[in-house]
């Protein structure tokens, strides 16, 4: 079997490439990826000489450059995570989202229909999707998979978008599909723009800790690790044409969150507990904030057995581990760029 699988030097992408590229050994994997601000191949290092995995530098916009990739390789399955993923960003750039994420994604699948025309035995695309496609739940309630999808942000609604041309080709031409919407992720090798890396980067030097708003927002937390662990039971178990919500049965509003990696991250710099929260800023909103996400993952508990392989406290432990562990890796990425984001965000 032959995989392309997109976005694959990301956060979420290298977990899932690292998985499958050791776990099967019989499959070819290849890994596009642009290498935009978020792709960073020093995430593979530990894989990149296996003979089973190919990395080829690509954007999934450019439809000549995906067209010849799939005349040349014919691949049987695709599991598409490359995308814009930020929120803020797409805050300030809402365009870059539509052209990856809504034209990305419909490259991708005019390539794979063209490949394999109406004879679509044992073969799969598979979407990695957001719950942030359902909008914002009230202070009760979960998000299903019947849940009506309502975006809110730019980012949103472009993964919105990007879900419903993945179905509409499932019912126009009879693409086999899965998608899966899933929490929020954290864990080792997350781009310090996300909360929790930025946070744990910003204590690392001594920088306030910008929360928006007033901290009441409530996320479901989940550990990377467990959604590529999920991410390969719906490949090889999901029934096509299905949607599963994955997460982590794991929610906490912001402050509370971030009062806990204080805790946790003054108890690993061995400084006297209390030190790291000083720190906390509340800053200006979000606009649109988003007050809840919270995901029922009942579905694919009861359907494939999967649930989450570690609690909160001890993801986030592990998560700092690699963070201090890793100072190098976050000093190469927060320079240039990083340093131009920032301070047009935060100041
Ligand atoms: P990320 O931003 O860390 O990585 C995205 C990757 O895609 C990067 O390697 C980047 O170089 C690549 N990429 C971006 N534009 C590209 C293009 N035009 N062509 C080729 N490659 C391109 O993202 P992530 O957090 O790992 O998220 C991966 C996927 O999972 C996304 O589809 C996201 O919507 C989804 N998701 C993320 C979360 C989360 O909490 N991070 C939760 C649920 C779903
Ligand atoms: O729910 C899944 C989604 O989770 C994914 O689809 C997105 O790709 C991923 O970025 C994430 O989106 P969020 O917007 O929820 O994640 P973020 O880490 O940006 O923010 C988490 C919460 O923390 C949110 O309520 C905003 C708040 N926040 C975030 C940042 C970066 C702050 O208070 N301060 C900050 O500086």
């Amino acid at each position: 079997m032959t995989i392309l699988i997109t976005g694959g030097a990301g956060f979420i992408g290298s977990h899932v490439i690292r998985l499958f590229v050791e776990k099967y050994p019989n499959y070819n994997i290849f890994n596009v990826d642009a290498l935009t601000y978020a792709g960073n191949l020093e995430n593979l290092n530990d894989i990149e000489s296996k003979s089973n995995y190919k990395f080829v530098k690509g954007d999934i916009t450019d439809e000549f450059f995906i067209n010849e990739l799939f005349k040349k390789h014919r691949f049987d399955c695709v599991i598409h995570l490359a995308a814009e993923s930020h929120v803020d960003r797409s805050i300030q750039d809402p365009l870059a989202f539509v052209r990856t994420n809504v034209i990305g994604t419909m490259i991708l699948l005019n390539a794979f229909k063209n490949t394999w025309k109406d004879n679509f035995e044992s073969k799969l695309f598979y979407h990695i999707s957001t719950d942030e496609v359902y909008g914002s739940l009230g202070q009760t309630g979960l998000f299903k998979e019947s849940t009506a999808y309502d975006p809110n942000s730019p980012y949103s609604a472009s993964k919105a978008s990007s879900d419903h041309f993945v179905r509409a080709y499932g019912e126009t031409y009879g693409l086999p599909y899965v998608i899966t919407n899933c929490s929020n992720n954290y864990g080792q090798n997350q781009f310090p723009e996300k909360l929790i890396p930025l946070f744990i980067n910003n204590i690392i030097n001594n920088k306030p800790l910008p929360v928006y708003g007033d901290g009441n927002y409530t996320r479901d937390w989940l550990y990377v690790i467990d959604h590529a662990r999920a991410i390969d039971l719906v490949f090889h178990k999901g029934t096509l044409g299905e949607t599963y919500n994955i997460g982590g049965f794991n929610e906490w509003k912001n402050i509370d969150l971030v009062k806990l990696l204080c805790k946790q991250m003054d108890y690993k710099l061995d400084k006297p507990e209390g030190t790291s929260r000083k720190l906390i800023t509340y800053v200006k909103d979000r606009p649109g904030h988003d007050l809840r996400y919270a995901i029922d993952a009942s579905k694919i508990n009861k359907e494939l057995g999967w649930k989450p392989s570690v609690t909160f406290e001890e993801g986030l432990f592990l998560t700092i581990d690699w963070y201090l562990n890793n100072e190098n890796w976050l000093k190469n990425i927060t320079t240039g760029e990083y340093q131009t984001y920032y301070q047009k965000q935060y100041n």
